[in-house]
């Protein structure tokens, strides 16, 4: 049984890990961490019970010893968690987003110092990954290729972090920018969307969506388009329950689920 402790586990990514681990028959929840906690116990799913619900990682340590630790937290928060973490000769699953290449270096380094594994994925959805590497593929035998990404109302910045990286990928793979055809007359400014080495990308904002992407790839009479749904956050469980599989096996830091996947 891998034993693991859930960080911000009182989010709503938090939450969907919580479920996961206690979905999957290898995994063991040892205990739950989140700066809102106000009592000392969480009810687990399921009629499962309680397990130990701690404010603060280092105390929480301090008490138990779990084998992986998963954070869903927020930018500031995630590094002083880490070094905490791989001190304590604790995995780490890292799903907290805006990291920079520094944190990146700094979080190899301490998992190789405290002989442990680190994983830091963007993106926990295995289809949105699989979405990804698809566009990557696809993306040498097309001139044309355009992105529309669609997310609910209250995300903060567009277009998103998943379309970018796809765009940039899908550049390199071809190794030049594709054929963006400009308007000769546009009628609203932003009409063709954002361009990314030719790559026109369009942001759609609405309730009903949780994270889509449609990537359009166009060549003479013909087009092909790769799409995936996230429908909720319980479908980033098997992507997460993959990475703490793999992060036990581990020593440094893999960025990306592409590599956990074989991809
Ligand atoms: N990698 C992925 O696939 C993926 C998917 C969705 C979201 N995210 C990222 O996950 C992160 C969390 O997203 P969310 O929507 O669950 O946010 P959220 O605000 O719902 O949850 C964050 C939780 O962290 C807790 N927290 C904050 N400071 C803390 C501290 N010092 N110690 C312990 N707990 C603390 C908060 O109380 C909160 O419960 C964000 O960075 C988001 O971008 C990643």
């Amino acid at each position: 049984m891998i034993k693991v402790v859930v960080h911000g586990a009182l989010g709503r990514m938090g939450q969907a890990v919580v479920n996961a681990v206690c979905g999957a028959p290898e995994l063991q929840l040892a205990g739950a961490v989140d700066i809102k906690a106000d009592r000392d116990t969480l009810q687990v799913p399921d009629g499962a019970g309680e397990i130990p619900l701690f404010a603060n990682i280092g105390t929480f340590l301090e008490n138990f010893t779990p084998d992986v630790m998963v954070d869903f937290t927020q930018h500031d928060v995630v590094m002083p968690a880490i070094r905490t973490a791989t001190e304590n000769k604790v995995n780490v699953v890292i799903g907290t987003t805006g990291m920079s290449d520094d944190d990146f270096d700094e979080i190899d380094r301490l998992s190789r110092q405290h002989d442990v594994g680190a994983v830091v994925a963007p993106n926990f959805s295995l289809g949105a990954v699989l979405m990804m590497y698809l566009s990557r593929i696809a993306a040498r035998f097309f001139d044309y290729a355009e992105i529309v990404e669609m997310h609910h109302e209250k995300k903060l910045d567009s277009p998103s972090g998943t379309a970018v990286t796809t765009a940039k990928e899908m550049a390199r793979a071809r190794e030049a920018d594709f054929i963006h055809p400009e308007s000769q007359k546009e009628n609203l400014p932003g009409g063709r969307g954002a361009d990314l080495s030719g790559i026109a990308i369009h942001s759609v904002r609405s309730p009903g969506f949780v994270a889509s992407q449609e990537v359009i790839l166009g060549t003479l009479g013909q087009t092909l388009r790769i799409r995936h749904d996230q429908i909720n956050r319980e479908g980033y469980g098997p992507g997460i329950v993959l990475a703490v599989k793999e992060v036990v096996k581990l020593k440094g830091l893999v960025v990306g689920l592409d590599k956990l996947m074989g991809l």
